[in-house]
């Protein structure tokens, strides 16, 4: 099939969001689980917010005048994220996906990006196997967990709102479990107000943007981390990612009535450390 990958504008958000919306609910009902996007409009609004961010960069695939699917790479932090990436369930399986993966993978060579990572649903064989022929190794699985905000304070946990002061702790945090910040995403929550923080005896212990599929949290212990989802008002869906290896984690979480949405696994090509310390992905990684 001939087609052409050109970087994504923004008049492509529309059709790139049906295209999301179409190719992620097709292959969620096809294995019986709910979609990960339950309208089109859930899935536009993100994609026109990642075409219109200057930190990440978003490409299409084209053949004449009709956009077969979307990538993109975030590039606000050290470390990429990839994704979503998605092509139009008429024009899978012919090397549209491989595609739009090796543009936004050439891009990372070009601005010798360290590592690029993403989260891959764990049901999908295509793009497992997709990515790993690409040179992807996994590295972890993840639940998705979702339900009704928890409301729990711990003794002795203090969490509040992140300011710009707290920013360069975090960001040290971060380094100490993972080797690397996040620092682009942290400024954005704390700027927008989404970011907090738990303090033990006065002390940052732990640091979230956000207690949901699209953020992150970094800590120094799991105790850290359930005080931060203790607080959070909301966790959406499909909801925040759980490490499997953590059992301490998952199993409070289940204990306290979340329900798993799905099984993902996070893929990483280039510069990789073992976590030392507590954390929860993003979608991106
Ligand atoms: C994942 C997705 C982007 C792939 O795009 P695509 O255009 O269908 O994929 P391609 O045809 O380029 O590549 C598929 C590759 O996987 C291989 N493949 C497919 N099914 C396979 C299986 N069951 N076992 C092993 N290999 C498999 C194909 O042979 C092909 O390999 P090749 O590139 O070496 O020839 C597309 O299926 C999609 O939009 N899915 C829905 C959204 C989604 O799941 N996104 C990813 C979230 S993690």
């Amino acid at each position: 099939m001939g087609f052409t990958i050109r970087e994504a504008v923004p008049d492509d958000w529309q059709e790139c969001g049906r295209i999301c919306y179409e190719a992620f609910a097709t292959v969620a009902a096809r294995h019986g689980f709910p979609p990960d996007f339950p309208t089109v409009a859930a899935a536009a609004e993100p994609i026109r917010y990642l075409i219109d961010h200057p930190r990440i960069y978003g490409v299409v695939a084209e053949c004449d005048g009709w956009i077969l699917g979307s990538n993109f790479l975030d590039e606000r932090s050290t470390i990429a994220g990839l994704g979503p990436i998605s092509v139009d369930p008429a024009a899978q399986d012919r090397g549209v996906g491989r595609a739009l993966m090796t543009a936004v993978l050439d891009r990372a060579v070009e601005r010798r990006t360290p590592g690029v990572r993403l989260i891959q649903i764990a049901y999908h064989n295509r793009s497992l196997s997709l990515y790993a022929k690409l040179g992807f190794d996994i590295r972890g699985s993840f639940a998705a967990m979702y339900g009704e905000p928890l409301g729990i304070t711990m003794p002795g946990y203090a969490v509040r709102t992140a300011t710009s002061d707290d920013e360069a702790t975090c960001n040290a945090l971060c380094i100490r479990v993972h080797g690397h910040d996040r620092a682009g995403e942290v400024r954005e929550a704390i700027a927008d107000g989404k970011a907090n923080v738990v303090e033990r005896l006065g002390r940052i212990t732990g640091y979230t943007t956000g207690i949901t599929y699209f953020t992150h949290s970094v800590a120094e212990t799991t105790d850290d981390l359930e005080a931060l989802i203790g607080a959070a008002a909301d966790f959406g869906t499909p909801g925040y990612l759980v490490p499997l290896a953590n059992t301490q984690l998952f199993r409070w979480s289940l204990a306290h009535d979340l329900r798993v949405f799905f099984v993902v696994n996070m893929m990483t090509l280039g510069i990789y450390q073992e976590p030392a310390g507590a954390f929860m992905p993003s979608v991106g990684y």
